[in-house]
């Protein structure tokens, strides 16, 4: 009998995550997987844009937990989620990234001694003000099988008393995402859509440290309106962005553009051409890396050093002349930028052999 894995998506960064292990344990007999959508992302442009784009089958529950405080909304998709793991017999519980969605699923499946596999594990960004960090501790601190991106995350669990044996390098499933769909995204009208000149510069901000408080974020659209002196800035807008800049009646520069979230492929297509990306996400950081564009990240840490060492990211602070400064040296030194070990896109096949070896192997089945 198929063994019966359940994989939890919830935000946006989690989607071209899970579709390329979604699409390689579907095209394998001996798995049942079973995707389960909290909700936590919810608008058509963060949600099902993405499971179109990606082409992810629709889920098979979907625990419509919607919004709220961090507290409201781990417990809600917990009490949600508990039901679904007892009614599908899951064998194991695949968690991606470091979201609200991931850390509750993780301690559900713990809890009811369901095996908890965690992909993008040992990020670390030693910053717990930052609310993924601790989503990233926890959920690592309860996981039976560790698969990490880079390997940073392996010297971070081992120093926090993981088995060697329970961490592999399988690589960068977001990279599988974009190395399948790049070709595609790039027939994508949305640089004329937008009406965007042949040189423009992408923005994307919304980590609460940079947008809740409203000098700090008087510091980023400072360096913004400077930059977008000298070349066009575009930037889809979050919506938890948005609904701060509204809330605090902060005034937005003229030399920025703006527009809603955009799907997967536009949004792959407008950074693949862009001159620059300015942006505080964690997987923007990535796909930069692989796509040799010029990333200033407005941050003071990365919890995905290897996007530094091997790729095209600097960290750029978050005040206006860190900002300013980092411009002007991505400027006078530009960097080409190497592809990080195993981000070729053959990540999703290497979780799977590891998910065979933990899940189908002969000492497992019959223990
Ligand atoms: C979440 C993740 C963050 C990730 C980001 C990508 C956590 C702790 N944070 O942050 O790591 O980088 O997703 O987007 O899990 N909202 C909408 N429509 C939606 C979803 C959200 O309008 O479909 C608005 C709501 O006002 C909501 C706010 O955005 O309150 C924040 O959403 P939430 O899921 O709590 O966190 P994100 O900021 O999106």
């Amino acid at each position: 009998m198929a063994v019966s894995l359940a994989l939890i998506a919830g935000a946006r960064p989690n989607f071209m995550k899970i579709a390329p292990l979604v699409h390689a344990l579907s095209g394998d007999a001996d798995f049942d997987p079973i995707l389960v959508h909290t909700g936590q992302h919810y608008d058509d442009n963060m949600s099902g844009q993405f499971f179109r784009d990606l082409d992810i089958p629709p889920p098979r529950y979907h625990l419509e937990v919607g919004s709220g405080s961090h507290a409201q909304q781990t417990a809600e998709i917990m009490k949600r989620l508990e039901p679904v793991l007892l009614e599908t017999r899951a064998a194991g519980l695949i968690v991606v990234g470091d979201v609200n969605s991931t850390v509750a699923g993780a301690l559900v499946a713990a809890k009811l001694g369901i095996k908890v596999v965690h992909v993008e594990a040992g990020l670390r960004s030693f910053d717990r003000s930052m609310p993924e960090e601790i989503n990233r501790i926890v959920t690592d601190s309860i996981s039976d099988l560790l698969l990490i991106t880079e390997e940073s995350g392996r010297a971070n669990l081992l120093r926090e008393g993981i088995a060697a044996e329970r961490i592999h390098a399988v690589g960068n499933l977001m990279i599988d995402s974009l190395k399948k769909n790049l070709a595609r995204a790039l027939e994508s009208d949305v640089v004329e859509r937008l009406q965007l000149p042949q040189r423009y510069g992408l923005v994307t901000l919304h980590r609460p440290a940079n947008v809740d408080d409203s000098r700090q974020l008087g510091e980023i659209l400072g360096a913004l309106e400077a930059i977008g002196g000298e070349v066009p800035l575009i930037w889809p807008m979050h919506p938890r962005t948005k609904a701060r800049i509204e809330s605090n009646g902060v005034r937005l520069p003229n030399q920025l553009r703006f527009t809603d979230p955009l799907g997967y492929l536009d949004f792959l297509c407008l950074q693949a051409k862009s001159a620059v990306v300015l942006t505080d996400s964690g997987g923007i950081q990535e796909e930069t890396t692989v796509l040799g564009v010029p990333c200033l990240t407005l941050r003071d840490n990365t919890e995905r050093p290897v996007t530094v060492e091997h790729g095209t990211n600097r960290l750029a602070g978050t005040k206006k002349q860190t900002i300013l400064a980092a411009w002007e040296n991505c400027k006078t030194n530009p960097r080409t930028g190497l592809q990080p070990p195993l981000w070729d896109g053959q990540a999703g096949l290497r979780c799977r052999a590891v998910l065979r070896q933990f899940f189908l192997s002969d000492a497992v089945r019959t223990s």
